[in-house]
């Protein structure tokens, strides 16, 4: 199964995908960012499909296609999003229908969005965490296929907290994935 890693910040969730021993045949990204300086130091060819507009005049139709041929150029099977900035539009679901897969920092269905880190602060939560789901047109709301709780600590700002729940993500992700790629990861019952 060929698959290709989708990320725009600084590609830490995809150094722990490479580091877990999983091939990632490609990297996609929507602008510059560390993420793509890391992938081509780590010998994984990268593509930019970059973002003409961050405003309202984005064409998200648009780039939703342009980025799904270059997925489908270079046959990729499985689509892991990590840290990507750009919600993707129907093509994308069409093309690759429960083929892409996504990691969140909190617990869903709580927090979903940017700023899932902070909102979980503001709320003054306990104990939030991260999600791996299957990835749907709508954002943040897929299939959960794993999750694992971290806790929030009385000296915790957004940074602190987040950078634990990227510890958790660095390894269930990999997990995940491997799951879903080894055809082991299981759905209500169901193979995915
Ligand atoms: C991860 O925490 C991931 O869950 C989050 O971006 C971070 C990427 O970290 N994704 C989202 O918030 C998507 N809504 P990285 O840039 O260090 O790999």
């Amino acid at each position: 199964m060929r698959l290709a890693v989708l990320a725009s910040g600084t590609g830490s969730i995809l150094e722990a995908i490479v580091d877990a021993g999983l091939p990632v045949h490609l990297m996609v990204t929507d602008r510059p960012c560390r993420a793509l300086d890391l992938a081509a130091s780590l010998g994984i060819p990268t593509r930019v499909v970059e973002r003409a507009s961050f405003g309202d005049d984005f064409d998200r139709d648009t780039y939703t296609v342009d980025l799904v041929d270059v997925l489908a150029e270079a046959g990729t099977d499985l689509v892991a999003m990590a840290g990507f900035g750009t919600i993707l539009a129907q093509p994308a679901y069409d093309r690759f229908a429960g083929r892409i897969l996504n990691t969140h920092p909190a617990l869903l269905p709580s927090f979903p969005g940017w700023h899932a880190v902070a909102d979980a602060m503001a709320h003054g939560v306990k104990v939030t965490g991260c999600t791996v789901h299957i990835a749907t047109l709508e954002v943040d709301s897929g299939p959960i296929l794993a999750q694992e709780a971290v806790p929030v600590l009385p000296d915790d700002d957004e940074g602190s907290l987040h950078e634990r729940i990227k510890a958790v993500e660095r390894h269930l992700y990999p997990e995940t994935i491997r799951a879903v790629m080894e055809n082991r990861a299981v759905l209500m019952g169901e193979p995915v």
